[in-house]
Protein backbone atom coordinates (compact mmCIF):
# COMPACT_ATOMS: atom_id res chain seq x y z
CA UNK A 1 0.00 0.00 0.00
CA UNK A 2 1.01 3.53 -0.72
CA UNK A 3 1.11 6.29 1.97
CA UNK A 4 1.28 10.10 1.89
CA UNK A 5 0.67 12.62 4.57
CA UNK A 6 -1.61 16.10 4.43
CA UNK A 7 -2.66 19.05 6.01
CA UNK A 8 -6.21 20.12 5.65
CA UNK A 9 -10.17 20.10 6.20
CA UNK A 10 -11.74 16.65 6.27
CA UNK A 11 -14.83 18.50 4.81
CA UNK A 12 -12.76 19.83 2.35
CA UNK A 13 -11.35 16.40 0.84
CA UNK A 14 -11.87 15.33 -2.54
CA UNK A 15 -11.19 11.21 -2.09
CA UNK A 16 -13.08 8.02 -1.89
CA UNK A 17 -13.58 7.67 1.94
CA UNK A 18 -12.58 10.50 4.89
CA UNK A 19 -12.20 8.37 7.84
CA UNK A 20 -13.14 9.66 11.25
CA UNK A 21 -13.37 8.62 14.65
CA UNK A 22 -16.44 8.64 17.55
CA UNK A 23 -15.89 8.43 20.76
CA UNK A 24 -19.00 6.46 22.89
CA UNK A 25 -21.00 8.66 24.88
CA UNK A 26 -22.05 10.38 21.27
CA UNK A 27 -18.71 12.70 21.03
CA UNK A 28 -17.34 13.30 17.91
CA UNK A 29 -13.56 13.62 17.55
CA UNK A 30 -12.15 17.12 16.06
CA UNK A 31 -12.55 15.98 12.39
CA UNK A 32 -16.09 14.13 12.90
CA UNK A 33 -17.57 17.49 14.80
CA UNK A 34 -16.11 19.61 11.21
CA UNK A 35 -18.05 17.19 9.31
CA UNK A 36 -21.11 17.60 11.29
CA UNK A 37 -20.54 21.10 11.78
CA UNK A 38 -20.24 21.38 7.79
CA UNK A 39 -23.55 18.59 7.37
CA UNK A 40 -25.58 20.30 9.69
CA UNK A 41 -25.99 17.41 12.05
CA UNK A 42 -25.78 15.10 10.07
CA UNK A 43 -23.65 13.12 12.17
CA UNK A 44 -24.81 13.82 15.16
CA UNK A 45 -28.37 12.36 13.82
CA UNK A 46 -27.41 9.49 12.92
CA UNK A 47 -25.64 8.65 16.36
CA UNK A 48 -28.31 9.90 18.50
CA UNK A 49 -30.45 7.20 16.41
CA UNK A 50 -28.49 4.88 17.92
CA UNK A 51 -26.05 3.47 14.52
CA UNK A 52 -23.43 3.92 15.98
CA UNK A 53 -22.28 4.07 19.54
CA UNK A 54 -18.74 4.68 19.66
CA UNK A 55 -17.58 1.24 20.79
CA UNK A 56 -13.98 0.78 20.35
CA UNK A 57 -13.13 -0.69 16.52
CA UNK A 58 -16.65 -0.65 15.33
CA UNK A 59 -17.39 0.60 11.74
CA UNK A 60 -20.34 2.62 9.93
CA UNK A 61 -19.62 3.60 6.37
CA UNK A 62 -22.00 7.00 5.15
CA UNK A 63 -22.62 8.07 1.50
CA UNK A 64 -23.07 11.34 0.27
CA UNK A 65 -22.47 13.15 3.44
CA UNK A 66 -24.13 16.54 2.50
CA UNK A 67 -21.58 19.74 2.15
CA UNK A 68 -18.47 17.12 2.08
CA UNK A 69 -16.33 16.68 -1.02
CA UNK A 70 -15.30 12.61 -0.22
CA UNK A 71 -17.96 10.37 -1.85
CA UNK A 72 -18.15 8.44 1.53
CA UNK A 73 -17.39 8.76 5.45
CA UNK A 74 -16.27 6.48 7.67
CA UNK A 75 -17.36 6.35 11.49
CA UNK A 76 -14.78 4.61 13.27
CA UNK A 77 -15.76 3.96 17.31
CA UNK A 78 -12.62 5.03 19.36
CA UNK A 79 -14.25 3.53 23.08
CA UNK A 80 -13.96 6.04 25.97
CA UNK A 81 -12.23 8.98 25.87
CA UNK A 82 -10.09 8.68 29.01
CA UNK A 83 -8.94 4.99 27.80
CA UNK A 84 -8.05 5.70 24.26
CA UNK A 85 -4.15 4.57 24.71
CA UNK A 86 -1.54 3.42 22.56
CA UNK A 87 -3.39 -0.56 21.99
CA UNK A 88 -6.87 1.23 21.12
CA UNK A 89 -5.12 3.75 18.76
CA UNK A 90 -3.72 0.68 17.23
CA UNK A 91 -7.15 -1.11 16.73
CA UNK A 92 -8.98 1.11 15.96
CA UNK A 93 -6.90 1.99 12.95
CA UNK A 94 -6.50 -1.49 12.09
CA UNK A 95 -10.07 -2.34 11.87
CA UNK A 96 -11.08 1.00 9.62
CA UNK A 97 -8.41 -0.30 7.44
CA UNK A 98 -9.74 -3.57 7.34
CA UNK A 99 -13.21 -2.39 6.64
CA UNK A 100 -12.04 -0.15 4.14
CA UNK A 101 -10.53 -2.51 2.23
CA UNK A 102 -13.32 -4.79 2.00
CA UNK A 103 -15.13 -1.60 0.65
CA UNK A 104 -15.10 -0.19 -3.15
CA UNK A 105 -13.08 2.66 -1.98
CA UNK A 106 -9.40 1.75 -3.38
CA UNK A 107 -7.92 5.36 -1.71
CA UNK A 108 -8.92 7.33 1.62
CA UNK A 109 -7.69 10.04 3.91
CA UNK A 110 -7.73 9.09 7.50
CA UNK A 111 -8.06 11.74 10.40
CA UNK A 112 -7.58 9.14 13.21
CA UNK A 113 -3.98 10.92 13.59
CA UNK A 114 -5.37 14.17 14.72
CA UNK A 115 -6.50 11.74 17.66
CA UNK A 116 -4.78 12.67 20.62
CA UNK A 117 -3.13 9.72 22.09
CA UNK A 118 -1.52 10.25 25.82
CA UNK A 119 1.99 10.38 25.78
CA UNK A 120 2.12 10.11 22.17
CA UNK A 121 3.19 12.67 19.98
CA UNK A 122 2.05 12.83 16.06
CA UNK A 123 5.16 11.14 14.95
CA UNK A 124 4.48 7.97 17.19
CA UNK A 125 0.36 8.32 15.74
CA UNK A 126 1.78 8.42 12.08
CA UNK A 127 4.57 5.67 12.35
CA UNK A 128 1.88 3.32 13.91
CA UNK A 129 -1.02 4.51 11.77
CA UNK A 130 0.86 3.19 8.69
CA UNK A 131 1.91 -0.21 10.93
CA UNK A 132 -1.75 -0.62 11.86
CA UNK A 133 -2.59 -0.51 8.17
CA UNK A 134 0.12 -2.55 7.03
CA UNK A 135 -0.92 -5.05 9.48
CA UNK A 136 -4.97 -4.60 8.30
CA UNK A 137 -3.78 -5.50 4.61
CA UNK A 138 -1.45 -8.29 5.20
CA UNK A 139 -2.18 -11.30 3.13
CA UNK A 140 -0.65 -14.69 2.18
CA UNK A 141 -2.06 -16.35 -0.12
CA UNK A 142 0.08 -16.83 -2.94
CA UNK A 143 0.38 -20.90 -2.81
CA UNK A 144 -3.64 -20.50 -3.00
CA UNK A 145 -5.02 -21.17 -6.81
CA UNK A 146 -8.59 -20.92 -6.00
CA UNK A 147 -10.96 -18.88 -4.00
CA UNK A 148 -8.28 -15.86 -4.24
CA UNK A 149 -10.22 -13.00 -3.06
CA UNK A 150 -9.75 -10.39 -6.16
CA UNK A 151 -11.77 -7.57 -5.22
CA UNK A 152 -10.53 -3.80 -5.65
CA UNK A 153 -8.12 -3.57 -2.26
CA UNK A 154 -7.50 -0.65 -0.90
CA UNK A 155 -4.08 0.99 -2.54
CA UNK A 156 -3.66 4.37 -1.02
CA UNK A 157 -3.65 6.11 2.88
CA UNK A 158 -3.52 9.96 3.04
CA UNK A 159 -2.87 10.46 7.20
CA UNK A 160 -4.07 13.94 7.71
CA UNK A 161 -1.55 15.92 10.26
CA UNK A 162 -3.52 18.47 12.43
CA UNK A 163 -0.89 21.19 10.83
CA UNK A 164 1.71 22.06 8.45
CA UNK A 165 4.75 22.27 10.46
CA UNK A 166 3.62 18.72 11.71
CA UNK A 167 4.21 17.70 8.04
CA UNK A 168 8.37 17.81 8.14
CA UNK A 169 8.70 15.18 11.62
CA UNK A 170 5.08 13.22 9.49
CA UNK A 171 7.35 12.40 6.61
CA UNK A 172 10.16 11.27 8.86
CA UNK A 173 7.65 9.02 10.82
CA UNK A 174 5.77 7.84 7.82
CA UNK A 175 9.38 6.96 6.90
CA UNK A 176 9.98 4.64 9.69
CA UNK A 177 6.78 3.10 9.70
CA UNK A 178 6.85 1.88 5.92
CA UNK A 179 9.99 0.25 6.67
CA UNK A 180 9.17 -1.55 9.94
CA UNK A 181 6.17 -2.61 7.89
CA UNK A 182 8.55 -4.24 6.00
CA UNK A 183 10.23 -5.97 8.39
CA UNK A 184 7.46 -7.23 9.43
CA UNK A 185 6.09 -8.22 6.42
CA UNK A 186 8.97 -10.39 5.53
CA UNK A 187 8.78 -12.08 9.34
CA UNK A 188 5.35 -12.66 8.77
CA UNK A 189 6.15 -14.24 5.32
CA UNK A 190 9.13 -16.62 6.86
CA UNK A 191 7.20 -17.58 9.52
CA UNK A 192 3.95 -18.30 7.59
CA UNK A 193 6.42 -20.59 4.47
CA UNK A 194 5.93 -23.98 5.35
CA UNK A 195 8.64 -26.08 6.44
CA UNK A 196 8.83 -28.02 3.37
CA UNK A 197 10.08 -24.65 1.51
CA UNK A 198 11.44 -22.56 4.45
CA UNK A 199 13.81 -24.98 5.11
CA UNK A 200 17.70 -24.15 6.60
CA UNK A 201 19.05 -23.25 3.44
CA UNK A 202 16.23 -21.18 2.34
CA UNK A 203 16.79 -19.13 5.25
CA UNK A 204 20.84 -18.77 4.07
CA UNK A 205 19.08 -17.74 0.90
CA UNK A 206 17.37 -14.90 2.34
CA UNK A 207 20.72 -13.64 4.41
CA UNK A 208 22.49 -13.87 0.90
CA UNK A 209 19.37 -11.68 -0.70
CA UNK A 210 19.41 -9.39 1.62
CA UNK A 211 23.57 -8.62 1.38
CA UNK A 212 22.96 -8.27 -2.33
CA UNK A 213 19.86 -5.93 -1.72
CA UNK A 214 21.53 -3.88 0.51
CA UNK A 215 25.64 -4.63 -0.42
CA UNK A 216 26.96 -1.38 0.67
CA UNK A 217 25.62 -2.30 4.62
CA UNK A 218 24.88 -6.11 4.55
CA UNK A 219 27.23 -8.84 4.59
CA UNK A 220 26.42 -12.40 4.73
CA UNK A 221 28.11 -15.40 5.45
CA UNK A 222 26.59 -18.88 5.79
CA UNK A 223 28.68 -21.69 7.99
CA UNK A 224 27.28 -25.66 6.37
CA UNK A 225 27.50 -28.61 8.52
CA UNK A 226 31.40 -29.43 7.93
CA UNK A 227 32.33 -25.57 9.11
CA UNK A 228 29.96 -25.98 11.91
CA UNK A 229 32.02 -29.31 13.33
CA UNK A 230 35.13 -27.27 13.01
CA UNK A 231 33.45 -24.79 15.57
CA UNK A 232 32.50 -27.57 17.57
CA UNK A 233 29.09 -26.88 18.39
CA UNK A 234 27.89 -30.29 19.38
CA UNK A 235 25.00 -29.01 20.92
CA UNK A 236 23.58 -27.51 17.55
CA UNK A 237 24.55 -30.43 15.94
CA UNK A 238 22.91 -32.85 18.43
CA UNK A 239 19.74 -31.27 17.26
CA UNK A 240 20.74 -31.53 13.73
CA UNK A 241 21.75 -34.77 13.07
CA UNK A 242 18.12 -36.63 13.04
CA UNK A 243 17.07 -34.74 10.06
CA UNK A 244 17.87 -35.49 6.14
CA UNK A 245 18.09 -31.84 5.86
CA UNK A 246 21.13 -30.46 6.70
CA UNK A 247 21.73 -27.10 9.25
CA UNK A 248 23.45 -24.20 8.71
CA UNK A 249 24.71 -21.32 10.15
CA UNK A 250 23.71 -18.09 9.41
CA UNK A 251 25.61 -15.08 10.26
CA UNK A 252 24.58 -11.54 8.87
CA UNK A 253 26.12 -8.51 9.31
CA UNK A 254 24.82 -4.83 9.25
CA UNK A 255 27.13 -1.72 9.68
CA UNK A 256 27.19 1.81 8.77
CA UNK A 257 30.37 3.19 6.95
CA UNK A 258 32.42 4.73 9.68
CA UNK A 259 30.72 3.85 12.61
CA UNK A 260 33.28 2.31 15.45
CA UNK A 261 31.11 0.81 18.19
CA UNK A 262 30.72 -2.55 19.80
CA UNK A 263 28.17 -4.52 17.92
CA UNK A 264 24.74 -5.85 19.19
CA UNK A 265 24.30 -9.29 18.52
CA UNK A 266 20.74 -10.55 17.83
CA UNK A 267 20.41 -14.67 17.89
CA UNK A 268 17.24 -15.96 16.44
CA UNK A 269 16.54 -19.46 17.00
CA UNK A 270 15.66 -20.86 13.65
CA UNK A 271 14.24 -24.85 14.13
CA UNK A 272 12.35 -25.06 10.49
CA UNK A 273 10.44 -27.40 12.00
CA UNK A 274 10.04 -29.07 15.75
CA UNK A 275 9.08 -32.23 15.97
CA UNK A 276 10.11 -33.05 19.01
CA UNK A 277 12.76 -35.50 18.15
CA UNK A 278 13.09 -38.99 19.68
CA UNK A 279 10.74 -37.06 22.54
CA UNK A 280 8.14 -36.74 20.38
CA UNK A 281 5.39 -34.19 20.04
CA UNK A 282 1.77 -35.01 20.36
CA UNK A 283 -0.03 -34.92 16.43
CA UNK A 284 -2.46 -32.31 17.59
CA UNK A 285 -1.42 -28.51 16.25
CA UNK A 286 1.99 -30.12 15.55
CA UNK A 287 1.60 -28.30 12.12
CA UNK A 288 2.42 -25.31 14.29
CA UNK A 289 6.02 -25.99 15.00
CA UNK A 290 6.61 -24.33 11.69
CA UNK A 291 6.68 -21.48 12.89
CA UNK A 292 9.60 -22.72 15.15
CA UNK A 293 11.93 -19.86 13.30
CA UNK A 294 9.86 -17.16 14.31
CA UNK A 295 12.81 -15.70 16.49
CA UNK A 296 15.02 -15.95 13.31
CA UNK A 297 12.22 -14.31 11.05
CA UNK A 298 12.59 -11.74 13.37
CA UNK A 299 15.86 -11.10 12.51
CA UNK A 300 15.99 -11.08 8.72
CA UNK A 301 13.13 -8.84 9.63
CA UNK A 302 14.91 -6.34 11.81
CA UNK A 303 18.05 -6.15 9.30
CA UNK A 304 15.05 -5.14 6.63
CA UNK A 305 13.83 -2.60 8.61
CA UNK A 306 17.48 -1.09 9.80
CA UNK A 307 18.91 -1.65 6.32
CA UNK A 308 16.20 0.38 5.18
CA UNK A 309 16.48 3.27 7.76
CA UNK A 310 20.15 2.88 7.92
CA UNK A 311 21.10 4.31 11.86
CA UNK A 312 24.62 4.50 12.71
CA UNK A 313 24.99 1.35 14.40
CA UNK A 314 27.03 -1.77 13.98
CA UNK A 315 24.73 -4.93 13.92
CA UNK A 316 25.56 -8.82 13.90
CA UNK A 317 22.66 -11.56 13.29
CA UNK A 318 23.22 -15.10 14.24
CA UNK A 319 20.87 -18.06 13.10
CA UNK A 320 21.48 -21.49 13.65
CA UNK A 321 18.99 -23.30 11.79
CA UNK A 322 17.88 -26.50 11.42
CA UNK A 323 15.33 -29.51 11.68
CA UNK A 324 14.11 -30.86 14.94
CA UNK A 325 13.22 -34.84 13.94
CA UNK A 326 13.36 -38.05 15.34
CA UNK A 327 15.55 -40.77 12.94
CA UNK A 328 18.24 -43.98 13.41
CA UNK A 329 20.73 -41.15 13.72
CA UNK A 330 18.79 -38.49 16.15
CA UNK A 331 19.70 -37.76 20.11
CA UNK A 332 18.16 -40.09 22.38
CA UNK A 333 16.93 -39.05 25.73
CA UNK A 334 20.15 -39.05 28.37
CA UNK A 335 22.76 -38.50 24.93
CA UNK A 336 25.39 -36.49 26.93
CA UNK A 337 26.75 -33.92 23.89
CA UNK A 338 29.64 -31.48 24.42
CA UNK A 339 28.90 -27.66 23.39
CA UNK A 340 31.18 -25.55 21.69
CA UNK A 341 31.83 -23.57 25.31
CA UNK A 342 33.03 -27.44 26.41
CA UNK A 343 29.94 -27.59 29.05
CA UNK A 344 29.01 -30.93 28.60
CA UNK A 345 24.45 -31.25 28.80
CA UNK A 346 22.61 -34.51 29.86
CA UNK A 347 20.10 -34.39 26.83
CA UNK A 348 17.19 -35.47 28.99
CA UNK A 349 14.48 -34.36 26.34
CA UNK A 350 14.74 -33.92 22.65
CA UNK A 351 12.01 -31.54 22.39
CA UNK A 352 14.35 -29.09 24.23
CA UNK A 353 16.55 -28.36 21.60
CA UNK A 354 16.10 -24.59 21.23
CA UNK A 355 18.31 -24.17 24.00
CA UNK A 356 21.02 -26.45 22.85
CA UNK A 357 21.14 -24.31 19.47
CA UNK A 358 20.96 -21.57 21.27
CA UNK A 359 23.87 -22.28 23.72
CA UNK A 360 26.20 -22.29 20.38
CA UNK A 361 25.34 -19.45 19.43
CA UNK A 362 25.95 -17.43 22.64
CA UNK A 363 29.26 -18.83 22.40
CA UNK A 364 30.20 -17.82 19.36
CA UNK A 365 28.87 -14.58 19.94
CA UNK A 366 31.96 -14.23 22.11
CA UNK A 367 34.08 -13.39 19.10
CA UNK A 368 32.63 -9.99 18.44
CA UNK A 369 32.88 -8.73 22.48
CA UNK A 370 29.78 -7.56 21.94
CA UNK A 371 28.28 -4.37 23.72
CA UNK A 372 25.01 -6.33 24.21
CA UNK A 373 23.42 -9.88 22.85
CA UNK A 374 19.79 -10.28 23.04
CA UNK A 375 18.44 -13.83 21.53
CA UNK A 376 14.68 -14.20 20.18
CA UNK A 377 13.42 -18.01 20.37
CA UNK A 378 9.84 -19.45 20.52
CA UNK A 379 11.26 -21.34 23.14
CA UNK A 380 8.65 -22.58 25.90
CA UNK A 381 5.31 -23.65 25.88
CA UNK A 382 5.28 -22.23 29.41
CA UNK A 383 5.19 -19.24 28.07
CA UNK A 384 2.18 -19.47 26.11
CA UNK A 385 0.44 -20.24 29.92
CA UNK A 386 2.55 -17.37 32.09
CA UNK A 387 1.93 -14.55 29.58
CA UNK A 388 -0.63 -15.55 26.61
CA UNK A 389 -0.25 -13.71 23.59
CA UNK A 390 -0.16 -10.10 24.99
CA UNK A 391 3.31 -9.98 25.69
CA UNK A 392 6.37 -12.02 25.49
CA UNK A 393 9.16 -12.56 28.58
CA UNK A 394 12.35 -11.13 28.79
CA UNK A 395 15.12 -12.42 30.75
CA UNK A 396 18.76 -11.13 31.36
CA UNK A 397 21.78 -10.16 33.27
CA UNK A 398 21.79 -7.06 33.21
CA UNK A 399 18.89 -4.91 34.82
CA UNK A 400 19.27 -1.95 32.97
CA UNK A 401 19.39 -3.97 29.30
CA UNK A 402 16.16 -5.92 30.54
CA UNK A 403 14.51 -2.91 31.72
CA UNK A 404 15.75 -0.87 28.05
CA UNK A 405 14.25 -3.87 26.42
CA UNK A 406 10.30 -3.57 28.09
CA UNK A 407 10.46 0.69 27.32
CA UNK A 408 10.73 -0.42 24.18
CA UNK A 409 8.16 -2.71 23.72
CA UNK A 410 5.85 -0.67 25.62
CA UNK A 411 6.45 2.61 23.12
CA UNK A 412 5.60 -0.23 20.36
CA UNK A 413 2.84 -1.59 21.68
CA UNK A 414 4.61 -4.87 21.61
CA UNK A 415 4.65 -5.62 25.29
CA UNK A 416 7.28 -7.58 26.86
CA UNK A 417 7.58 -8.88 30.82
CA UNK A 418 10.44 -8.97 32.82
CA UNK A 419 10.68 -12.68 35.11
CA UNK A 420 13.25 -13.10 37.18
CA UNK A 421 16.49 -15.43 36.75
CA UNK A 422 17.22 -16.27 40.51
CA UNK A 423 19.80 -18.57 41.78
CA UNK A 424 17.21 -20.92 43.14
CA UNK A 425 15.93 -21.63 39.67
CA UNK A 426 19.01 -22.93 38.94
CA UNK A 427 19.20 -26.29 41.07
CA UNK A 428 16.10 -27.92 38.77
CA UNK A 429 18.96 -28.53 35.74
CA UNK A 430 20.94 -30.53 37.69
CA UNK A 431 22.15 -33.37 36.12
CA UNK A 432 24.08 -36.63 37.56
CA UNK A 433 25.69 -37.37 34.59
CA UNK A 434 27.13 -34.07 32.46
CA UNK A 435 27.61 -30.35 33.60
CA UNK A 436 23.84 -29.32 33.36
CA UNK A 437 20.46 -31.19 32.05
CA UNK A 438 18.52 -29.57 29.46
CA UNK A 439 15.27 -29.34 31.16
CA UNK A 440 14.23 -28.46 34.34
CA UNK A 441 10.87 -30.13 35.97
CA UNK A 442 7.70 -29.12 34.60
CA UNK A 443 7.38 -26.04 36.99
CA UNK A 444 8.75 -22.25 35.83
CA UNK A 445 9.52 -23.86 32.62
CA UNK A 446 10.18 -20.63 30.83
CA UNK A 447 12.55 -19.40 33.59
CA UNK A 448 14.29 -22.65 33.87
CA UNK A 449 15.49 -22.61 29.77
CA UNK A 450 16.50 -19.18 30.47
CA UNK A 451 18.66 -19.87 33.23
CA UNK A 452 20.23 -22.85 30.94
CA UNK A 453 21.05 -20.22 28.45
CA UNK A 454 22.69 -17.48 30.73
CA UNK A 455 25.24 -20.17 31.74
CA UNK A 456 26.55 -19.83 28.22
CA UNK A 457 26.12 -16.15 27.83
CA UNK A 458 28.18 -15.34 30.91
CA UNK A 459 30.74 -13.12 29.23
CA UNK A 460 28.49 -9.74 28.11
CA UNK A 461 25.18 -8.40 28.84
CA UNK A 462 22.29 -10.20 27.44
CA UNK A 463 19.07 -11.15 27.23
CA UNK A 464 16.49 -13.27 25.78
CA UNK A 465 12.99 -12.69 24.47
CA UNK A 466 11.04 -15.85 24.66
CA UNK A 467 8.14 -15.19 22.16
CA UNK A 468 6.36 -18.67 22.06
CA UNK A 469 2.70 -16.92 23.34
CA UNK A 470 3.32 -13.84 20.72
CA UNK A 471 5.13 -14.81 17.39
CA UNK A 472 1.42 -16.44 15.82
CA UNK A 473 -1.70 -16.88 16.36
CA UNK A 474 -3.40 -19.99 16.76
CA UNK A 475 -7.39 -20.42 15.26
CA UNK A 476 -9.19 -18.38 12.28
CA UNK A 477 -6.64 -15.98 11.63
CA UNK A 478 -3.75 -18.50 12.59
CA UNK A 479 -0.43 -16.98 11.16
CA UNK A 480 2.68 -15.15 12.14
CA UNK A 481 2.29 -11.95 13.52
CA UNK A 482 5.52 -10.05 12.91
CA UNK A 483 6.64 -9.80 16.94
CA UNK A 484 8.63 -8.72 17.78
CA UNK A 485 9.90 -6.52 15.32
CA UNK A 486 8.64 -3.77 16.85
CA UNK A 487 10.41 -3.86 19.78
CA UNK A 488 13.66 -4.85 18.93
CA UNK A 489 14.04 -1.80 15.70
CA UNK A 490 12.56 0.33 18.64
CA UNK A 491 15.51 -0.06 21.05
CA UNK A 492 18.05 -0.45 18.19
CA UNK A 493 16.84 3.07 17.01
CA UNK A 494 16.78 4.49 21.03
CA UNK A 495 20.00 3.13 21.30
CA UNK A 496 21.69 4.74 18.51
CA UNK A 497 20.34 8.17 19.41
CA UNK A 498 21.00 7.60 23.03
CA UNK A 499 24.89 6.54 21.97
CA UNK A 500 25.42 9.76 20.08
N1 LIG B 1 9.29 -24.91 20.20
C1 LIG B 1 8.92 -25.47 21.45
C2 LIG B 1 8.20 -24.46 22.34
C3 LIG B 1 6.77 -24.15 21.97
C4 LIG B 1 5.77 -25.07 22.20
C5 LIG B 1 6.44 -22.91 21.47
C6 LIG B 1 4.46 -24.75 21.90
C7 LIG B 1 5.14 -22.59 21.19
C8 LIG B 1 4.15 -23.51 21.40
C9 LIG B 1 10.16 -25.96 22.21
O1 LIG B 1 11.16 -26.46 21.41
C10 LIG B 1 9.70 -27.05 23.11
O2 LIG B 1 9.26 -28.05 22.61
N2 LIG B 1 9.80 -26.84 24.41
C11 LIG B 1 9.35 -27.80 25.36
C12 LIG B 1 10.34 -27.82 26.50
C13 LIG B 1 10.11 -28.92 27.48
C14 LIG B 1 10.41 -30.25 26.84
C15 LIG B 1 10.98 -28.69 28.68
C16 LIG B 1 7.97 -27.39 25.85
O3 LIG B 1 7.74 -26.21 26.05
O4 LIG B 1 7.13 -28.26 25.97
MN1 LIG C 1 10.88 -28.54 21.01
ZN1 LIG D 1 11.26 -25.80 19.51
Amino acid sequence: MEFTIKSGNPEKQRTACVVVGVFDNRKLSLAAERIDRAAKGYISDIIRRGDMEGRLGTTLLLYNVPNTLADRVLLVGLGRERDFKEREYYTAVRNAVKFLNETGAYEAVIYLTEEKVRRRDIGWRIEHTVIAASDATYRFDHMKTENVDVRRPLRKLTLSVPMRSDLLIGETMLARGVAVSEGIELTRDLGNLPANMCTPAYLADMARKLASMYSTEVKAQVLEQSEIEENKMGAFLSVAQGSETPPRFIVIEYKRAGVKKKPVVLIGKGITFDSGGISLKPGADMDQMKFDMSGAASIFGVFRTVAELKPNIHLIGLIPACENMPSGRATKPGDVVTSMSGQTIEVLNTDAEGRLLLADALTYAERYDPEAVVDVATLTGAMVITLGNVACGVFGNNETLVRALVTAGDDAADRAWALPLWDEYHDALKSNFADVANVGGRSAGSITAACFLSRFAKKYNWAHLDIAGVAWKEGKEKGATGRPVPLLVNWLLARENRDE
